[in-house]
């Protein structure tokens, strides 16, 4: 990103109505970019990332997206089209954060075809597409960086996630293979695998029952549950050109989960 232009920079971060998505958008905004964020059933929670950074300072607007929804992406990407001229002047983005998904497991025994497909639509095959449909609006030199999760990873190998951990590990592998097949244009791709995280997620297991965080932070070499600043901060860096000498990676930020 050109520093002079640094103020108009606009970011898209899908899933930012809540959780980690929420936190990227507020520390990428704090950095000076605009942030695009998207919602999918909780518009209210987009409004609230928006207010929170327009309050200080920053700018944002919110779009509805079910990343799980492809037929949908060429009519956001109007939408997107749309407020980036509007709202910003411009008619092209710095970066994607690929972050909306849902949690959850479901034994190996007991998954069906309809609920696996739900974790490719929503975990791997969004991402991917989203990415193909916005490409065309990515300044040379951006940025995308997708979410993954640290169950990819051996060490965070629990029963019940063959496939949640399946589609993260697809996007990991996607993302290694974009950051080769875009560099022509300068393009960074990442992802970052979280560890337990206190969001939202897996229907706000976290606040429903509290009793399993003990056992995670026992297993964390920092010693507690993950939030969404620990996250967030990470995602800034990696869409800003602090990072710029850093592509096809995958970036571990679980404080020594599982180590
Ligand atoms: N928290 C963790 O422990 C953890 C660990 C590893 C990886 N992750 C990953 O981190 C990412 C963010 O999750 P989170 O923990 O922040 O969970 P969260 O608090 O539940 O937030 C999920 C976000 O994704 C959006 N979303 C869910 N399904 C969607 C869909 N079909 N289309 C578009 N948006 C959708 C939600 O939008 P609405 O609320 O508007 O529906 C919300 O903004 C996910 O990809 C998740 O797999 C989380």
């Amino acid at each position: 990103m050109d520093k002079q232009t640094a103020g108009e920079a606009v970011t898209v971060v899908t899933g930012a109505s809540a959780g980690i998505g929420r936190s990227a958008a507020i520390e990428i905004a704090a950095r000076g970019m605009g942030v695009v964020v998207t919602y999918n059933s909780r518009p209210e929670g987009a409004e609230e990332t928006v207010a929170m950074i327009r309050d200080n300072g920053g700018r944002a607007a919110a779009l509805p997206l079910d990343i799980g929804q492809g037929e949908t992406f060429p009519k956001f990407k109007s939408e997107l089209a749309r407020v980036l001229g509007d709202e910003w002047g411009t008619d092209k983005i710095h970066a994607l954060v690929n972050n909306a998904g849902f949690g959850g497991g479901r034994g190996f025994e007991e998954m069906t075809e309809e609920a696996f497909d739900q974790y490719y639509r929503v975990l791997l095959r969004g991402p991917y597409f989203l990415t193909q449909t916005l490409l065309p609006l990515i300044h040379d030199g951006g940025s995308i960086v997708n979410t993954s999760s640290s169950s990819v990873r051996p060490g965070g190998t629990e029963a019940g996630f063959s496939g949640y951990a399946a589609m993260k590990g697809g996007l990991v592998v996607a993302s290694r293979f974009l950051a080769r097949e875009l560099s022509p244009r300068g393009i960074r791709v990442n992802s970052i695998a979280p560890g337990p995280t206190r969001t939202r997620i897996s229907d706000d297991a976290f606040e429903k029952y509290p009793e399993i965080i003990a056992g995670i932070a026992a297993k964390t070499a920092l010693g507690r549950l993950g939030e969404p600043e620990d996250i967030g901060k990470v995602i800034a860096f990696l869409v800003s050109d602090d990072s710029a000498w850093i592509t096809g990676q995958d970036i571990q930020v679980a404080g020594g989960y599982e180590l």
